[in-house]
């Protein structure tokens, strides 16, 4: 009666198997941080003054407005670049009031909240 296990071999092959990758990915350096989309740099002051401003339009997709989140509908926009955006939410664009009707916000503060509205992780959480 032999005692040799025929899934010895095979076992072997699966114990490679399964480690190798381990060694394998061990070189490999981690993703880099941003992607080249747009940066979210923002404060609670910028939660605050959206919430009290620019969530009335950018949250009702009945006026037209870009919806917050919704990075596909800002993808063209963001594509014009910052300073023609930060010129349209300033002085208006269409159916965007002069400065989005936020008395207080300063030109940084348009700037965060451009990026808050088009970031997609937002709406979207993991
Ligand atoms: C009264 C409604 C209303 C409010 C309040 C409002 N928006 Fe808008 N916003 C719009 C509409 C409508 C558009 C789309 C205009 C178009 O493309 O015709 C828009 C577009 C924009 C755009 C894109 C402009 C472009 O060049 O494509 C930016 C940036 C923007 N809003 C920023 C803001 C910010 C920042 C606030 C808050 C401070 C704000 N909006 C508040 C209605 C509003």
């Amino acid at each position: 009666m032999s005692c040799s296990n025929p899934l010895k071999p095979f076992s072997l092959f699966l114990v490679i198997f399964f480690l190798a990758p381990l060694f394998l990915t061990g070189c490999n350096k981690p993703p880099p941080e941003s992607q080249g989309s747009i940066s979210v740099e923002y404060t609670e002051r910028t939660i605050d003054l959206y919430s009290s401003s620019c969530s009335t339009c950018h949250e009702s997709s009945a006026t037209g407005a870009p919806q917050t989140g919704d990075s596909l509908a800002w993808q063209p926009r963001i594509d014009k670049g910052m300073d023609a955006l930060l010129e349209n939410a300033i002085n208006g664009f269409s159916g965007m009031p002069p400065l989005g009707l936020c008395m207080e916000c300063t030109k940084d503060d348009f700037e965060a909240l451009i990026q808050y509205m088009a970031s997609e992780q937002l709406s979207n959480p993991v």
